[in-house]
């Protein structure tokens, strides 16, 4: 059987860090076990275009396993390709770089890591909204420049407390979210779903649901992104639903690139409509080096606190996701069933109600 794991390369840094499971160099620490077994097992960063490792491979591959950090998109276009693909597993959470409605069609089954790193991104998130309501990064530059101008810094920085703050998918992460914010004490904690979160649930962070976006986004400080990206949240966050928010609100969006319109979020913060933006999700990955979202700024030089995508790549995280994926092998090769939780697509149809409402 011929595995193809498409991973990002580490260099240096993964080879003097072996917990860098991730990574070409360190290929999630499955050698061993599946060579083993006297399966191949091929690994490359390679993933672009048609003379790409990733496009070479995937025509007798059985198996695929990409990181979300680093995605072998698989088109509809490439699923023809793949006549011996049975599995993809996505070591992370997150499989919209597999076309799924293709992979249901063709009767590829795709799993994921299901809460492999939720705490992990659950943090970035907050961090990333106390960085952009504080003011953070603008203040930290100003001392790296060696200049020291309080005012300048403090005239755009305020505190979470009494903030409404909303989450647009309240699943794993974006309930550990309002879990985490609820000490700051805000005014209100809301959520955007189409699923409603069970009522303890709901009672144990004091949420609210609002079931329309225009008037949830209205009604928030902030917003927190946390659903997948899929054709129902693929450009929900444009110049129309923008132009909704509360003037000088942030966003935080670690969930996926493409679900915030790229052109609209920088112009909405040239324009002071967003006081901030944040997160580690890019449209397309890696970003290319003028991506507007590295350098875009609020009228005041600051609000940006973009970085790669790595929220859910923490040395903790690859340890658990390392640990599914070979779990999810496992099952595969031995017949077991696969936990429930992990099946994103099964033998044909939909395993998971997250992408969207069918
Ligand atoms: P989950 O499946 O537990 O929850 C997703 C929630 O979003 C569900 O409640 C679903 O009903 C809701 N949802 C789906 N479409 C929606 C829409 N259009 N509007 C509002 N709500 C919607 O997933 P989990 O574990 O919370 O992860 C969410 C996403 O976060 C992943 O799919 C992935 O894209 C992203 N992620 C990012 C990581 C990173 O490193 N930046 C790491 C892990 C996940």
């Amino acid at each position: 059987m011929k595995v193809l794991a498409i991973l990002y390369s580490g260099g240096a840094a993964a080879k003097e860090e072996p917990r860098l499971l991730g990574t070409l160099e360190n290929e999630l620490a499955i050698r061993e076990y599946l060579e083993s077994q006297g399966h191949e097992y091929l690994v490359s960063d390679d993933k672009e275009g048609p003379d790409s490792f990733f496009q070479k491979h995937i025509a007798d591959a059985e198996v695929l396993i990409t990181t979300p950090f680093h995605p072998g998109y698989l088109t509809a276009d490439l699923f023809e390709k793949a006549k011996k693909l049975k599995i993809c597993i996505t070591a992370g959470v997150g499989s919209d770089h597999i076309d799924l409605n293709a992979a249901v069609a063709h009767q590829v089954q795709v799993l994921e890591v299901s809460g492999s790193n939720v705490v992990s991104v659950a943090e970035h998130v907050v961090m990333n909204i106390l960085l952009l309501v504080r003011n953070f990064v603008p203040a930290h530059e100003m001392i790296e420049r060696g200049d020291w101008q309080v005012s300048q810094v403090a005239r755009n920085a305020f505190d979470v407390e009494g903030k409404v703050i909303g989450t647009i998918g309240a699943g794993r992460i974006g309930y550990r979210v309002l879990q985490r914010l609820l000490p700051f004490n805000p005014k209100e904690l809301l959520y955007y779903d189409y699923a409603t979160l069970p009522a303890e649930a709901e009672k144990a962070v004091n949420a609210r649901r609002v079931e329309d976006l225009k008037d949830f986004v209205s009604q928030c400080d902030i917003i927190t992104v946390n659903a997948p990206l899929h054709e129902g949240s693929r450009g929900l966050i444009n110049t129309e639903l923008l132009s909704h928010f509360k003037k000088g609100a942030w966003l935080v969006n670690t969930a996926r690139g493409a679900i915030c319109d790229k052109d609209a979020v920088a112009a909405a913060l040239k324009s002071g409509q967003l006081r901030g933006y944040a997160g580690d999700v890019w449209d397309v990955q890696p970003a290319p080096r003028d991506h507007v979202w590295r350098t875009m700024k609020n009228p005041l030089g600051g609000g940006n606190g973009m970085v790669p995508h790595y929220s859910g790549t923490t040395l903790d995280a690859q340890a658990r996701y390392a640990k599914g994926t070979k779990d999810i092998l496992d099952n595969y090769l031995t017949g077991k069933e696969q936990e429930p939780g992990n099946v994103i697509i099964g033998l044909g149809k939909w395993g998971t109600k997250a992408y969207g409402q069918r």
